[in-house]
């Protein structure tokens, strides 16, 4: 926030497009935002080649929004979810993360941030081989400093959640991609997020069990949770409540609409 209202002002106020619509009934308002990016940036150095690969992103996500982001391969979007979910930092810009300017951070803050608030769901589902399902789910509780009872029953009701109640003692190699993934949305949940992120769930998933992560989200949605969900599928896109598109690290914002505030 300091970076923000200390720098130069902008040419134009990078968070509010001039065709973002005026909001006459207090019920219209936009929700109080969760996460907010300002102009961010984001090049990465490898060897002699840099590579700009978010340039100039401003949005808002409201709390309890369930939100897509669009694009195509290379266009920013995992840069983009890394940053939302503290696990890179942005190279100039700002970011907060419900209210608290994270972009100037350390990596413990980063990490703790990280445990308390996000739940992460990724494409590859991210789960330890070795480790039956509910030992996969506790431990993110782990890190927490969470005792090993308490652990043991938060993940066997996370795992009840997502319909897997009978699957806690699997290995991931002794589950289906579908259940799999819902193991991960089980891990992500655990610690009780505000904000659950997710990189192409669906993506390595057949059109049934997309179907089933896609009716999880729904419904963690319909309980307040705020989802950001990125995906290059149209139908996954459609059942979130708005889409932001991205194109060669910006925000499309004819496409994007004043979703983009
Ligand atoms: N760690 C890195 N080091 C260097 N360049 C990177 C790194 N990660 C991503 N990039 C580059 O940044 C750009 C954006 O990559 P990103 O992974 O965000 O794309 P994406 O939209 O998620 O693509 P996809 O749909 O294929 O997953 C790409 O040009 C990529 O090559
Ligand atoms: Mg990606």
């Amino acid at each position: 926030m300091t970076a923000w209202f200390g720098a130069a002002e902008p040419a134009e106020d990078a968070g509010v497009p001039a065709d973002v619509p005026a909001y006459e009934d207090a019920a219209e308002l936009p929700p109080v935002p969760i996460l907010r990016l300002r102009d961010v940036r984001k090049t990465y150095i490898s060897g002699q080649l840099e590579v700009e690969a978010l340039r100039g992103v401003s949005l808002a996500v409201g709390a309890g929004e369930y939100a897509a982001i669009m694009g195509p391969s290379g266009s920013g979007k995992s840069t983009l979810m890394h940053i939302l979910g503290c696990l890179d930092v942005v190279t100039s810009g700002t970011y907060e993360l419900a209210g608290t300017d994270v972009s100037g951070m350390t990596e413990t803050d980063l990490a703790q941030v990280r445990n308390r608030q996000i739940g992460f769901v990724f494409q590859q589902f991210n789960l330890l081989p070795s480790l039956p399902a509910w030992r996969n789910v506790e431990l993110p509780l782990a890190y927490a400093g969470v005792s090993p009872a308490e652990r043991r029953d938060r993940a066997m009701s996370s795992l009840e959640r997502v319909g897997l109640a009978d699957r806690v003692e699997h290995r991931p190699g002794e589950l289906s991609g579908g259940q799999q993934q819902r193991v991960a949305v089980a891990r992500a949940l655990v610690t009780d997020p505000s904000l659950i992120l997710a990189d192409e769930p669906t993506g390595n998933l057949d059109s049934r069990s997309s179907e089933d992560v896609l009716g999880l989200f729904e419904e963690l949605h319909a309980a307040g949770r705020t989802i950001v969900l990125i995906t290059h599928e149209a139908e996954v896109a459609a059942r979130a409540r708005r889409t932001l598109h991205i194109r060669d690290g910006q925000l499309d914002l004819a496409l994007s609409g004043a979703g983009a505030w």
